[in-house]
Parts: C-alpha cells; sequence; structure tokens
C-alpha cells in the first residue's frame, strides 16, 4: 500500500508517495481501500504550513476519501466488508488505504460514483453549514460567493439554489466567466471589476442576504460592505495569504496583520452579522452527521451534483496542487488510487 507524504513544507514537489504498512483498525474504525481523494485548498496551505494551527510533519494530508470498506472494527455496526462508502479523514486521505472512526463514514448508493462521493463532504457541508444551518437561508434571498467557480463555490451555488436563492453574484476570475455564467450566477470579474458596485448597483442599492467570503484579510471588509440590512458574512478562509506554490512568510504575515477587527457597535448600527467558520474544528459531531446526510438524501434525489474538474493519478500529485495554485479549476480536482 501506498500513501503521500509531506515530510517538509514547501512548493507542490514536497508531496512523495512512500510504501505504508497494512493498516488494523481499532474497535470502533473502518479501513477503507479508497478509490479517490478529494483535493481541497485547505491541503495546500498545509504544505505551505499556513494553515492556523499546522499538522505536524511528516503527515499525509487529505480530508475526504470515497473507496470501498475492506476491514471492520469489532465494535462497528452497520457497516460490512465490501460497502461502497465516503469518509472525512481529517488528514490523511491521500493514501490506498485509510483507517477512519466509523462515525465519520457514510454509505453511498450504488449509482453514486466514486467521484462525485469523494468531490462531496468537505465543499458541501460549508455551503450548507453556512447558508442553511447558520443562514437561514429562505426564498428570494440573495448571495454572494467568492471563488465560484472552486470545489466550495460550486457547492454554494447549488445549495442556494436548491433552498431558494433569487440571485446569486459569482466572482471568479476572468477566463472563467462562461463557466460561471452556467452555473446560474451573475459573474464577476474579480480582477477588472468591483464586486462591491456591482452587487449594490443590481440590488437597488440594498446588498446581499448573504456573502461568502474564503479570502480573508482585508477583502472581509468590502464582502461585509456588499451585505444589506440583515445581511450575513461567512468568513471561511485565507485564501488572499497564499502567494502562489512557494513558501513566503513576510507578505504571509503582512495579510494576517491587516485582517479588520469588526466592531460589535458597527455591527449592531447596521443590523450585519459576521460568522467565523471552520468545519474542522466543530465538536458537535451529531450536527455534522446531520448535515452529510441530509446531502447525501440530496445527492441520491440528484438536487445536488458535484461538478469534477479533473483527476490525476495519485502520482500526478504535485501536478494537481500546482493545477489549484494556478487557479485552473473548474470545480473539484481529485486523486485516483483506484
Ligand atoms: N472554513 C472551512 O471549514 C472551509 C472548508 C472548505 C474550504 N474552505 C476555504 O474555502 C476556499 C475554497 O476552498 P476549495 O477547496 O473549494 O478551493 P477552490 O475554490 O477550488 O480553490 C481554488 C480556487 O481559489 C481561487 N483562488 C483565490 N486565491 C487563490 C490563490 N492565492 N491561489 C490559488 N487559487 C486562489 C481560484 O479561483 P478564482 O481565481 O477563479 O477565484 C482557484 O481556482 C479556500 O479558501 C478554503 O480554505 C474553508
Amino acid at each position: 500500500m501506498r500513501r503521500i507524504v509531506i515530510s517538509k513544507l514547501g512548493s507542490p514537489e514536497v508531496l512523495k508517495v512512500i510504501e505504508q504498512e497494512k493498516l488494523m483498525p481499532l474497535d470502533d474504525e473502518v479501513i477503507i481501500r479508497v478509490n479517490k481523494a478529494g483535493i481541497n485548498f485547505a491541503d495546500l496551505m498545509m504544505r505551505l504550513g499556513i494553515y492556523g494551527k499546522t499538522t505536524k510533519i511528516p503527515f499525509t494530508p487529505g480530508y475526504e476519501v470515497s473507496g470501498v470498506i475492506s476491514e471492520v472494527g469489532k465494535s462497528v455496526n452497520g457497516f460490512d466488508v465490501g460497502q461502497r462508502v465516503a469518509a472525512f479523514t481529517g488528514v490523511g486521505g491521500y493514501s490506498e488505504e485509510v483507517k477512519v472512526p466509523a462515525n465519520q463514514v457514510v454509505s453511498i448508493g450504488d449509482d453514486i460514483s466514486f467521484e462525485t462521493a469523494a468531490a462531496m463532504p468537505v465543499t458541501y457541508i460549508t455551503a450548507y453549514h453556512m447558508l442553511v444551518e447558520l443562514g437561514n437561508i429562505r426564498d428570494g434571498d440573495t448571495v454572494l460567493i467568492h471563488h465560484a467557480a472552486g470545489g466550495v463555490g460550486t457547492a454554494a451555488v447549488q445549495i442556494a439554489n436548491a433552498f431558494g436563492a433569487s440571485r446569486i453574484f459569482g466572482v471568479a476570475s476572468s477566463g472563467k466567466k462562461k463557466f460561471v455564467e452556467g452555473l446560474g450566477m451573475r459573474f464577476i470579474d474579480r480582477d477588472h471589476e468591483d464586486f462591491v458596485k456591482v452587487v449594490k448597483d443590481e440590488t437597488n442599492g440594498a446588498g446581499v442576504h448573504h456573502a461568502l467570503d474564503p479570502v480573508g484579510g482585508q477583502h472581509l471588509k468590502k464582502s461585509f460592505k456588499a451585505l444589506r440590512s440583515g445581511g450575513k458574512l461567512y468568513a471561511f478562509g485565507g485564501s488572499s495569504f497564499v502567494r502562489g506554490p512557494k513558501i513566503f512568510k513576510p507578505t504571509t504575515l503582512w495579510r494576517l496583520l491587516r485582517t479588520p477587527k469588526f466592531s460589535p457597535l458597527g455591527m449592531i448600527g447596521k443590523n450585519k452579522a459576521i460568522f467565523g467558520v471552520h468545519m474542522g474544528t466543530i465538536k458537535d459531531l451529531d450536527l455534522m452527521r446531520r448535515e452529510i446526510e441530509i446531502l447525501v438524501e440530496m445527492l441520491n434525489k440528484k438536487e445536488i451534483i458535484p461538478i469534477i474538474d479533473k483527476v490525476f493519478h495519485f502520482e500526478d500529485v504535485a501536478n494537481a496542487h500546482q493545477y489549484i495554485h494556478d487557479r485552473k479549476n473548474r470545480g473539484k480536482v481529485l486523486l485516483d488510487f483506484s
């Protein structure tokens, strides 16, 4: 069995394939023979050493996988060898075989492909948690999505539509206009347009009900401005701290220091809310389980359809990371371990 390991931080070339010993499940765990593993932007940030409390090296990245159960721990109920599943792995997903607590695993129907199942866990639960659980999105609401063509972005537009959003603004790089429009969003060019102006101009000066901001830093101020009275801003990332595929800490630090501080009085005065969101640190596992079960149900009913851009062979993982650094992805990027 092989897995990908990061033994030193840096550019995508630090991702190396190594052999690993056969895994044995603890009583409450299952072993999954991985078919596909999802790549998330957070994996790139971890590789650069700028992801919050970064995991100690050496480590194997990978938040999510799909595959088939190959072994079941003694106290596990409801899962059998041979069952097709998707799972949250936290770290460790970039591997031919993973061991995961059974409560982080969900069964998938035979008509759901391994690609679809691996593309779903992180992006959809993040979008669902923000818009539905925290945001209580309703019929007629308006939504602003940054990185609209990416993993979370393409999930968020589907969730927003499923819950009745009337207008969705999608901000992305210039070359992605057609793709973003194809998903039913009003495209805003991140490099050449002022998204606050576009949103205000096209909502009679009001602004949006929900703004999803994974960019962070000073950008949050602008997203806050784009909200209408009663609007909600979700701060859930720091992509502006990533300056290309190499470690460049001075800029990162500078951008981090420039993250705005919002005054509660200002929020009261403007009737606007800000949520900080990090799915990786949510302690309420029952809530997470409920959310993922709803999403699997929506998937089965084809109310959500993950958009997969590209599947790289796992030995080509450095190019897969570089592809995302180059902002080329339209939807989700996966690794193939089949
Ligand atoms: N808090 C949470 O629990 C949570 C969970 C999942 C994801 N996230 C965050 O949500 C964001 C999206 O995650 P994702 O996994 O779905 O990734 P993604 O959106 O597929 O990421 C790639 C896209 O991000 C945009 N981008 C912006 N700044 C970039 C930079 N410095 N380098 C490369 N690309 C950049 C590019 O699109 P454009 O140039 O077209 O914008 C690129 O195509 C990330 O910031 C991630 O950390 C947070």
